[in-house]
């Protein structure tokens, strides 16, 4: 795999809010790929965040992709106004779509690249009928809700499952990973197939900065998987 096959998508939950604009253009300038928004509704997770207006103020600041990571109940509901507000790839939790096939025709129709997200205790095979719909398929390496939490290696037995699915899709479809992604973990979720990693206190809370943080889990990434 090469370095330019590997995306690098942030997390800003554990930034500073009162200066998200400035935290995006400090990332697009650190080298990453796309700016992951985590989005929870106090419902589906017990934290509230970010609305699609602060998501649209950051829009005009960047030229990297938004993806927004949406952790509510009433995704239907809330789609449209996260396309809106300028986000290019809408990832919807499996477990909370009644409707899944719909929901993701959905966002397909609105113009935005559909994703689905797994929960650690979801299977794979739960998304194998959505396989022609979907652009990304994210497996969740920790339980929603918080950053900061430790890696659950035991999941890279799902990237690997979920990595030949895509393969007998014959899509380009991208294999995300999110929750304890450092330097330290993504050797393992690359090596089992992911090609797409967020990652939120490995980067900001990296001593040596963002461009640091991106490059060492860049490399670590890439080299897993020779
Ligand atoms: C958790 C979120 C993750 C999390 C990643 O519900 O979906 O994106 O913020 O943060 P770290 O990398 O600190 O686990
Ligand atoms: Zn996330």
């Amino acid at each position: 795999m090469s370095s330019s096959d590997v995306q690098i998508a942030p997390s800003v939950l554990p930034a500073d809010f009162s200066r998200l604009g400035e935290v995006c253009q400090t990332l697009e300038e650190a080298g990453v790929d796309r700016i992951h928004w985590d989005v929870m509704d106090g419902v589906f997770v017990p934290n509230l965040t970010f609305g699609p207006d602060i998501i649209h103020s950051c829009r005009s600041k960047v030229e990297i992709p938004f993806e927004a990571h949406l952790m509510v109940v009433n995704a239907d509901d809330l789609i449209p106004r996260y396309v809106e507000a300028g986000c290019d790839l809408i990832i919807v939790h499996q477990e909370a779509c009644v409707h899944l096939h719909r929901t993701l025709s959905l966002i397909r129709d609105l113009g935005a690249r559909p994703a689905v997200a797994l929960n650690p205790s979801t299977p794979a095979i739960t998304v194998e009928h959505v396989m022609d719909l979907v652009e990304e398929i994210l497996v969740m390496t920790v339980n929603p809700g918080f950053g900061g939490q430790s890696y659950i290696s035991t999941m890279e037995g799902k990237v690997r499952e979920v990595s030949k699915m895509i393969a007998t899709s014959g899509r380009d479809i991208d294999l995300e990973v999110d929750g304890g992604i450092s330097g330290k973990t993504v050797g393992g979720a690359s090596a089992a197939g992911a090609d797409v990693f967020v990652a939120g206190s490995a980067v900001f809370n990296d001593p040596e900065g963002f461009t640091h943080a991106v490059s060492d889990i860049r490399r670590h990434a890439s080299s897993a998987r020779g």
